[in-house]
């Protein structure tokens, strides 16, 4: 398949380029286009067809929903059952932002994008290229992370190249997005507000809004997966780098110390912060994700780094730790997840 390249200027994207990519969308067709988190790769939410495409081009097994992206609250409304007016106090916080929520679904949503839950996870984003995208298609958009299913999420034009070219009708070429991470999730459809991914928005920030906020363990990722049935997509390996990912966990010492060993037989990479990086060995290449105390930073580069193919000329990719606190949550769930092991030391 021949797929269109559409550059855009992240801030002002103008009218031509949305004009055909909203054309796309509305014939049926994929198109890959940047969000404030990561990339997505996105379809008419109400055509079947086009969505089946979605699972296709990634390699998506069925059973894990997609979320659909609106440009406006009226939009939002049309998907669900449930009165946003209710949530009118939360919604004009977290909206539009990097957030999914998950409601109860409505008719308009076809069955296929929310793989047959009675659910559906809608996302309000805030990236001017996806927002224009949306109100010039008319219709709401699902769309995953632009990756091959498993990999880690594209947060540059180089890795949606990678991943979907040839694969869709088009790719809006807009620089690297912000996050670097995906939305936080949160199920508003339960009795109970629950956390099912941490994100940007971080748990401590989500429990004011929402007195009684659950975070269930596996958001921490420290277990294996149980089977827990709030969200199928929990079940999969994640964001996994083509060489393994060693997670080590313990107190800086310690950590150093093990990775220096680890380094000794394989040639490796470390990922590491700014205060711990001249500890290492010198015979360990580090790659410096940022401070502990700027943990935005350290989320931003995160997948570039798990991605990038200086790196995977190594045999493997070791990493720190971080603090668990704010988007720090959101990390070491992503990392915890990409590890093929986690050493605690
Ligand atoms: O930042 C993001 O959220 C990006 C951008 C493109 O918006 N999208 C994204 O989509 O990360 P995806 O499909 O890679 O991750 C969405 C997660 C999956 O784990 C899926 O299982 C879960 O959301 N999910 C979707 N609908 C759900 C539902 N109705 N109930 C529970 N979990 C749901
Ligand atoms: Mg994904």
């Amino acid at each position: 398949m021949q797929t269109e390249m559409i550059r855009l200027d992240p801030e002002n994207p103008g009218v031509d380029g949305i004009e055909k990519a909203a054309g796309l969308i509305k014939a049926g067709e994929l198109v890959v286009f940047p969000t404030e988190t990561v990339y997505g790769l996105g379809a008419s939410a109400l055509d079947p067809g086009a969505v089946e495409k979605i699972y296709r081009a990634k390699g998506r097994p069925q059973d894990n929903p997609l979320i659909v992206h609106v440009s406006s609250l009226e939009m939002a409304g049309e998907c669900t059952v449930q009165d946003l007016g209710r949530y009118s106090s939360i919604l004009d916080v977290l909206w539009p932002g990097p957030v999914t929520l998950i409601f109860k679904k409505s008719e308009a949503i076809p069955a296929c994008v929310t793989a047959g839950l009675d659910s559906v996870g809608l996302r309000f984003p805030s990236h001017p290229v996806a927002l224009r995208l949306i109100e010039a298609a008319g219709v709401p958009i699902a769309a995953p992370s632009a990756n091959i299913s498993g990999r880690p999420s594209p947060t540059s034009e180089e890795h949606v190249i990678e991943d979907m070219n040839g694969r869709v009708g088009g790719i809006i070429l807009a620089g690297d997005t912000i996050f670097g991470l995906e939305s936080t999730i949160v199920d508003l459809s339960r009795e109970k507000p629950t956390l099912l991914r941490p994100g940007p928005v971080d748990a401590e920030r989500l429990g004011e809004l929402l007195p009684g906020l659950e975070i269930p363990g596996f958001v921490r990722a420290r277990d294996e997966y149980r089977g827990e049935a709030l969200s199928p997509g929990l079940k999969y390996r994640h964001y996994s780098p083509e060489i393994p990912l060693i997670l080590i966990e313990g107190s800086p010492g310690a950590v150093v110390s093990r990775a220096g060993i680890l380094a000794r037989r394989d040639k490796s990479v470390v990922l590491c912060s700014q205060e711990l990086a001249d500890y290492y060995p010198v015979h360990v290449k580090k790659v410096v994700l940022g401070s502990r105390n700027d943990l935005y930073a350290v989320a931003s580069g995160l997948f570039k780094a798990l991605r990038d193919r200086d790196n995977l000329n190594y045999t493997q990719i070791i990493s720190e730790p971080f603090p668990e606190t704010g988007i720090g949550l959101a990390i070491m769930n992503r990392l915890r997840k990409a590890a093929w092991r986690i050493d605690r030391v």
